[in-house]
């Protein structure tokens, strides 16, 4: 069976395509450098967006071309020769902010709009034409990098509710702080499908079903970017394709994939970004069959613009057209890779003959502008090719309305409004997974006490995870934004003086606070990580977080075991011992509370899980109920699993 549908895969002739592009070209051609009596047609709103993309096009040099194809981060400007460098010389065409980057003097929203309004007003001053940047971030469970925006639960979670609506609901928020931090382009959402609970990635995918995982993907386009007309932001689903089963689950490490399963488990989630108008696709870092994806025809050209449809900006990952030709950027895995060609000309000439728009360079802004003028000059690059690549991004530009409205409104307001915050506990609550519930232990009588403990009960940097303030999550030292976590929800339910709780790692402490508890919530998990320094061979719970399970195990207390974390791990028997057993992944800012809701009954569980949960590492990788050796293997649960229990009315 396959799980795409067929009409996804329109196989549209060669001849047909160079027929409707030789139209296009005659067709705009004559708009081109046309002028109004009150100048350029690309400068009239009124104008349609492709005659408006041919004036424009036909106005500009190959150097200011190449600009357009070149994203730097923002870290890479720090001086007044920087700035000279990437706009006045290189002549680039957009900017984003790595992991934890931010491009302002502060990072509330406002702070946001300052930095990238004097960006914007720079670029545009040293702009012959006056064309705009856009800048980009990432955003993949609220705006997180902006100060005061609400930390949504990441897509593994939400992956579990079952409910694109509240998934659309929230991207929307996302979109709204964004736009106002003047950030128009998203990376996300993930379009990867859960394959290898060892990659560190696991946790910001929508789980492993590929169809649920391209409803849940189209909610999140439809949500970013809002009415097609007056698009708020650009998405885009990343990483294409076939990212998410590296060799032995280690990150950007090369893939072995078949035509069917590219096709049929990871395109979907990519196809419905398509149906849904999505703006922009993202690359990912790896080799897929032998080829570095940013140079992949076949999967760039031939799978996503010839059969899923696409027509709008792709864009490489983080250094990936330099990784072509040097060990420069990121992941060990991927810069342990042979070199694909010689040098800068080459890689730039690979990427854009096999269908890549924009370079996240990141930082060699000149080098990647003349590479690629180099490669026209040389002819390893046509001008149509750099034309098609161009015009795409200029027509971004022009639906985003960039060329209208270049600057950010400043808005002092807070980020965070009561509604937000409804809708991530409302995602919260319908995440959670009741997985086990032995005698029927849930819900708690509220009668008390009952003792809280565990590494990740009252810590917020946990139960937030990667991609939260900073790259690798809330750096140390930092305050997280606000939210609750399951000690102060519980607290919150109960009355702070019916909760017992203790510095987990004191044995002693925990003894004595569990002394006439009635029940204990033991909550344990990892703490937070991003791509390859999250791989985990093993999956295993650290042994000090084990020994607290079994010490309370010992106690004979009733106990519910919470697991807050980005991927299941291999604590078959913890969770065969439990009385109950509930995974919360990594749940946002309202978490706590929805973990306490469910524990005492003010809430049903109701959330199915997203994945299989492999009864020990030697199963893995197994996705869709089997191993992918093909191996027998028997879950310990099974994809949908999770009880429902009733919703108090
Ligand atoms: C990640 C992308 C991300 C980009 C920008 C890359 O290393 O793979 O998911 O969008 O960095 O932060
Ligand atoms: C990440 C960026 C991050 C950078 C730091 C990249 O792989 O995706 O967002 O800032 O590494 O080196």
């Amino acid at each position: 069976m396959s799980l795409m549908s067929p009409r996804r895969l329109v196989n549209r002739s060669p001849r047909a395509r160079v027929v409707a592009a030789v139209l296009l070209v005659v067709l705009l051609t004559t708009a081109a450098g046309e002028q109004r009596k009150d100048g350029p047609v690309y400068k009239d709103p009124s104008a349609p967006v492709p005659a408006r993309v041919a004036d424009l096009l036909g106005r500009m040099t190959v150097g200011e071309k190449a600009g357009q194809l070149a994203m730097i981060h923002v870290g890479r400007l720090r001086s007044a020769a920087d700035l000279n460098e990437v706009f006045t010389q290189a002549q680039v065409g957009s900017i984003l902010s790595g992991g934890g980057e931010t491009p302002g003097s502060d990072d509330t929203p406002a702070g946001w709009a300052r930095g990238i309004n004097s960006l914007q007003r720079f670029a545009l001053e040293h702009s012959r034409l006056g064309i705009p940047i856009v800048y980009g971030s990432d955003a993949t469970h609220g705006f997180t990098g902006a100060r005061g925006a609400e930390i949504f639960p990441q897509q593994l979670g939400l992956g579990a509710t079952g409910d694109p609506a509240v998934v659309q609901a929230l991207s929307k928020v996302t979109a709204r702080v964004a736009s106002s931090a003047g950030v128009r382009w998203i990376f996300g959402p993930v379009g990867d499908v859960a394959r290898d609970l060892r990659w560190g990635r696991y946790y910001e995918t929508f789980g492993e079903n590929p169809a649920a995982a391209g409803r849940f993907v189209a909610a999140v386009v439809r949500g970013l970017q809002g009415d097609p007309d007056t698009p708020a932001v650009a998405a885009t689903p990343k990483h294409f394709l076939g990212y998410s089963q590296p060799r032995n689950g280690v990150d950007t490490a090369p893939a072995q994939l078949s035509e069917a399963e590219l096709e049929n488990v990871f395109a979907p989630p990519f196809g419905a970004a398509i149906d849904a108008g999505v703006l922009t696709v993202m690359n990912q870092h790896g080799w897929v069959n032998g080829k570095p994806t940013v140079a992949s025809p076949a999967l760039l050209q031939t799978l996503l613009r010839d059969r899923l449809g696409f027509r709008g900006v792709t864009l490489s990952d983080w250094g990936d057209v330099e990784n072509l030709f040097c060990s420069c950027q990121g992941a060990p895995a991927v810069t342990r890779m042979p070199h694909y060609v010689q040098d800068y000309e080459h890689a730039a000439a690979a990427a854009l003959d096999s269908g890549l728009d924009v370079s996240m360079v990141p930082d060699r802004a000149l080098q990647f502008t003349q590479a690629v003028q180099a490669a026209v000059r040389d002819g390893l690059v046509t001008t149509a090719t750099l034309d098609a690549a161009v015009s795409r991004v200029l027509t971004l530009k022009f639906r985003l309305g960039l060329f209208e409205r270049p600057y950010a409104g400043i808005d002092p307001r807070p980020a965070r409004t009561p509604a937000d915050r409804k809708l991530a506990l409302r995602a919260a609550q319908e995440s959670l997974t009741l997985l086990r519930n032995a005698r029927r232990l849930l819900p708690l009588a509220k009668s008390g006490p009952v003792l809280v403990v565990g590494p990740n009960a009252d810590d917020l940097s946990r139960q937030y995870g990667g991609w939260t303030v900073g790259w690798q999550g809330v750096p140390q030292g930092v305050q997280p934004p606000p939210g609750v976590t399951v000690l102060a929800g519980v607290r919150a339910a109960l009355g702070t003086g019916k909760v017992r709780t203790a510095d987990w790692t004191d044995a002693a402490a925990v003894r004595k606070a569990a002394r006439g508890a009635r029940a204990a919530v033991v909550v344990i998990g990892e703490g937070p990580y991003a791509e390859w320094m999250g791989d985990s061979p093993t999956a295993a719970l650290p042994a000090d977080q084990t020994r607290l399970v079994r010490a309370i195990e010992a106690m004979g207390l009733p106990t519910v075991l919470v697991l807050i974390s980005g991927r299941p791990l291999m604590i078959t028997d913890l969770i065969r011992r439990a009385d109950a057993f509930l995974m919360a992944y990594l749940p946002g800012s309202e978490g706590g509370t929805a973990v306490a809701n469910l524990l005492f009954g003010r809430a049903g569980a109701r959330g199915k899980l997203p994945f299989t949960w492999p009864a020990t590492i030697r199963d893995v990788p197994m996705a869709l109920g089997k191993r992918l050796d093909g191996r027998p293997a028997t879950p310990l649960f099974r994809l949908g699993a999770g009880l429902t229990t009733r919703t108090p009315t």
